[in-house]
């Protein structure tokens, strides 16, 4: 049994980050390992657990399971989990006690606890005392150990830990299952340094570690090949990315040779104010396949916030990013993160988020209660704020973002747009949904020939959170 260590999963140090091209191997007897045997993975949290997700289930096939339809009736169940606030905490705990009761009927059902969750020590240690029927722990740096662990967990019928607190190397040979046929999550760096003070990715996560250019680009150019039609490039603070690695090659010169695959469309998320250049904005500017989207976390609009939470720039300093982009990239959208109830944010400190909320009136924003993670700085910091004023300000502060999101997608009534149309809509099966390259969420009339091309639509009618719009030939 290998348990986290928050203290192990703190340190930073030199050693070098190695690219590790044979290190997931499925030995010739665990093929058959899954014959005839299901798998669900069920997914919490950000696009990066996502895209993990998508790497478990082609492990998962390459021992011969087969995906199910329903949790239910699956053999083998993963949780991959999110740690980043604690309503997310106790979902899954929720769906732990759920599996339970399938467990009751059907014992040979193996669970299995991944993702960030299972990086936290204060979690494996309450798995571990309360959750006895969770069969398999493993964590965000052992998902090619999978093959090794399920065959403990099937044959051996033990209970399996294995979490490393490493900060991690880069593993380039896992397989990965997409989800879509048109759009593709590509991993650019993984981990992270910055250590905002409230957040935990840094522990759960490891050091900041890039990809090296040459693998992700053979990446694009493989989906290019088989027909994709974007790509997203995924990692904690992708602005950063090349700094670790001792190439002078930086984000702009990936997001340049990513544009130049020839994918129709180009994102990147999530990118940090402080490693914002100059280069990358003229870079965006360019390429016309570069999607003008960008997601620019603000957090606090008080610099006296920002300074606790350790986002090392002040207000003035993102509004002045803010403006450059807005000024060189008309045409894009802008969409944010804010956190209210940081601990010492007075109403004043909370005026100056709604303040540049105000300024910059944003196309989109995902806001969130500040919620006290275990072994971060920030939940050892006095908070004085009671619940109630949190959610006050929390409701504020929406009502704030929605008129701006309708506002920003007003601008869009009667123009006409390019479309990546998805699949059916969710609400009506006689129309399909998909995303202009601003991101914003469109639902057209039209059949399923439509399906993965990007169309020109027209826009009849906007809402808060998305446009109708008619297909033009
Ligand atoms: N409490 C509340 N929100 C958080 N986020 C990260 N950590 C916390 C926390 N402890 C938010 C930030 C981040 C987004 C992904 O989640 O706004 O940008
Ligand atoms: Fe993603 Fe962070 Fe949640 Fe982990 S803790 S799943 S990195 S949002």
């Amino acid at each position: 049994m290998l348990k986290p260590s928050l203290k192990e999963a703190k340190i930073r140090t030199k050693k070098e980050v190695l690219t590790k091209t044979n290190e997931y191997i499925v030995k010739h007897d665990l093929k058959k390992l899954g014959k005839d045997k299901t798998y669900y993975v069920k997914t919490y949290g950000c696009q990066m657990n996502e895209h993990d997700s998508e790497n478990m289930k082609a492990i998962l096939e390459d021992m011969s399971f087969t995906e199910s339809k329903t949790m239910e009736e699956a053999d083998v169940i993963f949780l991959n989990t999110c740690a980043i606030r604690e309503n997310a905490h106790n979902k899954v705990f929720g769906m732990i006690g759920r599996v339970k009761t399938l467990k009751e009927t059907n014992p040979n059902i193996i669970l299995g606890v991944c993702g960030c969750m299972a990086q936290e020590e204060v979690v494996v240690d309450e798995i571990l005392t309360k959750y006895k029927h969770v069969d398999l722990v493993f964590g965000t740096h052992n998902i090619h150990r999978i093959p090794t662990l399920l065959e403990d967990c099937m044959n051996k019928k033990e209970k399996q830990v294995e979490v490393f607190s490493i900060e991690g190397d880069v593993i380039e040979n896992i397989p990965v299952k997409r989800d879509s046929k048109y759009k593709a999550w590509v991993n650019i760096m993984y981990g992270c340094d910055k250590f905002c003070t409230y957040c935990i990715v840094p522990y759960t996560r490891g050091k900041q570690r890039s990809r090296k250019p040459e693998f992700i680009l053979d990446e694009v150019n493989k989906l290019v090949k088989e027909g994709y039609k974007e790509v997203t490039l995924l990692g904690q603070n992708v602005n950063a990315y090349g700094k670790d690695l001792d190439l002078d090659y930086g984000m702009e010169d990936l997001l340049r040779d990513v544009a130049r695959t020839g994918i129709p469309r180009v994102r990147f998320v999530t990118s940090h104010p402080w490693d914002f250049t100059d280069e990358m904005i003229e870079t965006i500017k360019k390429y016309d396949n570069i999607m003008p989207y960008i997601h620019l976390p603000l957090q606090s609009g008080s610099s006296k916030i920002l300074k606790l939470m350790g986002r090392r720039y002040t207000k003035e300093e993102y509004l002045t990013l803010f403006k450059k982009l807005k000024q060189a990239l008309p045409y894009s959208s802008i969409t944010t993160d804010i956190i209210v109830g940081f601990p010492g944010e007075t109403e004043e400190d909370f005026e100056e988020t709604l303040e540049v909320v105000n300024t910059c009136k944003y196309d989109s924003a995902f806001t969130f209660i500040f919620s006290p993670r275990v072994g971060t700085p920030a939940c050892r910091m006095q908070d004085d704020i009671t619940l109630e004023e949190k959610n006050e300000r929390l409701q504020r502060l929406n009502k704030l973002v929605n008129q701006y999101s309708k506002e920003a997608n007003d601008k869009y009534l009667g123009t006409t747009v390019p479309v990546l149309l998805e699949g059916p809509s969710e609400k009506n099966e006689d129309y399909l949904m998909g995303y202009t390259d601003t991101m914003k969420l469109v639902n057209v009339k039209g059949d399923s020939k439509y399906i993965g091309k990007i169309v020109n639509v027209k826009i009849t009618d906007v809402k808060t959170w998305s446009m109708d719009g008619e297909i033009i030939e």
